[in-house]
């Protein structure tokens, strides 16, 4: 049989990283964990309840009611992935607005909200089997992950992706805010005391600006292949 690992994904957003991570869990039966999406779900908790806003953190507030976060995964037969609850709420839908996109970075900044999402990832993967993206994971939650891949693009191809998903979805956005929002995000998760996105060291990385999924797709399997022959 087959050796279970752990596959790490991490780069910047909107490189594609969900959508490989989507590809190996189903090709491997592997568990897909996005952790951007508990992040942005507990950016949402924060924004209905008046911790945060455009202008205004309130970082103890948001502390003091940690505990009051549940977050949990569910499996989607019909997607064919897991969506983000908050306190048994599906919130699938409501995190991946604009709005939560332009203060997720700032509520991804704060030690105690990573230390208590950290925590649950790690008990996530304790059984290996997984595949899970983010920005921190082959460097902190994860660092003893058997495969590391690091996702780059350029902004523009990025912000273009993810201005064509939101108008997809009957947003209303411009495509400069979009773009802004690409590279506030990148400075902002980058330059974080906390664990800021770099890639590790023993990352592989991989540019798909102009690299097609299938391609991409293509050569992380082979790199799987290799690792859990
Ligand atoms: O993957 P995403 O774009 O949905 O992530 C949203 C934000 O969450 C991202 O801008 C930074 C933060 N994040 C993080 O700090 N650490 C992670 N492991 C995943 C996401």
């Amino acid at each position: 049989m087959n050796k279970k690992i752990i596959i790490a994904i991490d780069g910047f957003s909107s490189t594609g990283k969900s959508t490989i991570a989507k590809l190996l869990a189903e090709k491997y039966n592997y568990i897909y964990v996005d952790t951007g999406a508990m992040y942005r779900a507990v950016t949402l908790y924060a924004m209905n309840n008046n911790f945060v806003s455009k202008n205004h953190l309130d970082e103890k507030g948001l502390l003091l009611n940690l505990k009051n976060i549940s977050l949990s995964f569910k499996f989607n037969k019909d997607l064919g992935y897991a969506e983000m609850f908050l306190n048994r709420k599906n919130v699938e839908k409501e995190i991946r607005t604009l709005e939560v996109s332009q203060l997720v970075s700032k509520v991804a900044a704060i030690s105690d909200v990573r230390k208590k999402l950290v925590a649950e990832q790690k008990i996530m993967g304790k059984d290996k089997g997984i595949v899970m993206d983010g920005r921190d994971i082959g460097t902190v939650v994860f660092p003893e992950a058997e495969l590391k891949l690091f996702m780059i693009a350029s902004a523009d191809k990025r912000a273009t992706r993810r201005y064509k998903e939101l108008l997809d979805r009957g947003d209303k956005v411009s495509f400069k805010d979009v773009l802004f929002n690409v590279e506030e995000r990148d400075r902002l998760d980058s330059t974080r005391k906390d664990s800021p996105l770099i890639k590790a060291d023993n990352a592989i990385e991989f540019d798909n600006s102009d690299m097609g999924i299938e391609e991409q797709f293509d050569r992380i399997c082979a790199l799987v292949d290799r690792e859990i022959a």
